[in-house]
């Protein structure tokens, strides 16, 4: 079938989330961040998306900033650290991390094709919008979709029907793409056309379905419509 909208998962995917930690620890206020900075990142970003899973199969669902705050809770206490202050700019970080280096490319790239673009996240509308922003994306998507209209966190089949939902067509018209190995997996379970950005090189993830393609990055995706 061919592709006629692209979406994108939004953290980690078009957005570092790595980017916060590694900026509040070059910063000299904040040198209890130098040496732990990348381990306590993968432990935020590890809590944070555990949170998700647990909120959703548990049915006690709360917003995207909640489970982000929790999960740096978890983490700096885990790695010793307890300065208000690290806390208060590792969350404002969050708030306007960078994007990828040919993320905007990509999606002038896709604009000029004329395919419909999208982001699918588990963010709130309020923290999405800031992303955008402040990540140079304003203009360069047709719509960005929250799964706070649905209640529950990816991989749920609910938050995966808002995109036909708003495009039309079937799911087998769209790319979904994420660098979150899980939820490529649950996109291409799901029916959508999947990518992984495997930026780290993981192995696949082992559950009900595998993503359709497998890329380092995000620059070819044009090349799909
Ligand atoms: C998102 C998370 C999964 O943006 O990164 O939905």
């Amino acid at each position: 079938m061919p592709i006629t909208t692209f979406v994108f998962d939004a953290y980690g995917t078009l957005f570092d989330v790595n980017s916060a930690a590694a900026r509040a620890a070059q910063e000299p206020a904040h040198q209890d961040l130098k040496e732990v900075w990348p381990a306590l990142a993968r432990d935020w970003r590890l809590k944070q998306l555990q949170y998700t899973w647990l909120r959703t199969v548990a049915d006690r669902h709360c917003d995207f900033w909640q489970v982000t705050k929790d999960g740096l809770d978890w983490a700096m206490e885990a790695h010793g650290l307890s300065d208000e202050n690290t806390r208060a700019r590792l969350l404002a970080l969050y708030r306007e991390l960078s994007a990828y280096p040919e993320v905007v490319g990509m999606l002038k790239a896709l604009k000029d094709r004329g395919v419909a673009t999208a982001i699918l996240s588990n963010g709130s509308p309020q923290l999405l919008d800031e992303a955008v922003t402040s990540a140079g994306l304003d203009g360069l998507l047709n719509a960005v979709l929250s799964v706070e209209a649905v209640g529950v966190f990816k991989p749920h089949a609910r938050v995966y029907d808002l995109v036909c939902q708003l495009f039309g067509g079937t799911p087998d018209n769209v790319l979904f793409v994420s660098s979150n190995g899980w939820d490529a997996a649950g996109a291409a379970g799901y029916g959508f056309q999947t990518v992984w950005v495997n930026r780290a090189g993981e192995p696949v993830d082992r559950l009900y379905a595998k993503p359709h393609h497998i890329l380092s990055d995000l620059a070819t995706i044009p090349e799909f419509t």
